[in-house]
């Protein structure tokens, strides 16, 4: 049995669900500065920014919000200290070994992305698992950027669609959008409607470049461990005010 979300626990500040964001994503920045700040090594705020993901989950499920993706690793990150990279994959494992069932006890339907190659065996392992342990779940899709770079994801769909051409299963002139987008680690996923970065940093860092067309940028000026429901329920109200006009010359309501 699952936990169904309760509609009495619904939080858009004004009521109006017509403006809530289908699709929410999320550039976790900020662990780092945050440890710093309080003379901690990097690696505790890498530890106090998984806290801050669960409070971010469970706001979510709250807010009966359909996906929800967290930029966990980056294809570049891998040039930090071993040290840091290794802590990040312990953070990882421990993560899936502590919430898996509980997320799946919450119909939560976990989606990886990103390259599984040069991955520890065992971390691989861990999100395959939280992946096939969740798949036939029908509440909120959480999709996970692990060893995700947008630039690396449309080079191997590239590299796909070349190879389809090569074996005469793809005609040259038949490779349009969908047919990308079909071959992108985000297949199947709608666009996000909203991306919020913390930490104050104004970039994409490499983060779904094809996806994030027309999504909606927040950035927002708190480390990644801080970011609190209060934080969340402000960028939920700003993108309400949003005007979209998808390259049309009138706004279009703030979700489609
Ligand atoms: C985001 O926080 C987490 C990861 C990139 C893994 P950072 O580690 O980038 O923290 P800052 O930006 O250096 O403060
Ligand atoms: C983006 O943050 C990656 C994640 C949050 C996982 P970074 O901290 O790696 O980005 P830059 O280096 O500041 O652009
Ligand atoms: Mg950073």
């Amino acid at each position: 049995m699952h936990d169904a979300p309760s509609s009495s626990s619904l939080a858009l500040p004004d009521n109006d669900q017509s403006t809530m964001p289908h699709h929410i994503a999320f550039i976790m920045d900020g662990n780092g500065r945050w440890a710093q700040q309080r003379g901690l090594p990097r690696i505790a705020g890498h530890k106090a920014g998984v806290e801050s993901l669960r409070k971010t989950i469970a706001h979510a499920l709250k807010l009966q919000l359909k996906y929800l993706t967290l930029f966990s690793f980056s294809s570049e990150n891998w040039s930090r200290p071993a040290a840091e990279v290794d802590a990040i994959m312990g953070l990882l494992r421990r993560f899936v070994k502590s919430d898996l069932a509980e997320l799946n006890a919450k119909n939560v339907r976990i989606r990886i992305i990103g390259s599984r190659q040069n991955l520890p065996l065992d971390v691989a392992n861990y999100l395959m698992e939280a992946e096939n342990t969740t798949q036939a779940n029908t509440g909120l899709t959480l999709v996970v950027a692990f060893n995700y770079g947008s630039r690396d994801e449309i080079s191997r769909a590239a590299q796909r669609l070349a190879e389809k051409v090569a074996a005469g299963q793809l005609k040259p002139q038949d490779i349009n959008e969908s047919a990308v987008s079909a071959e992108l680690d985000t297949a199947g996923l709608p666009d996000p409607d909203m991306l919020i970065r913390t930490s104050g940093e104004h970039r994409l860092s490499n983060f779904l470049l094809w996806q994030n067309a027309y999504t909606e940028f927040i950035f927002i000026d708190v480390f990644w461990p801080d970011f609190c429901e209060e934080d969340f329920d402000k960028a939920l109200q700003i993108f309400a005010k949003r005007h979209r006009r998808f390259g049309n010359i009138c706004a279009t309501k703030s979700v489609v």
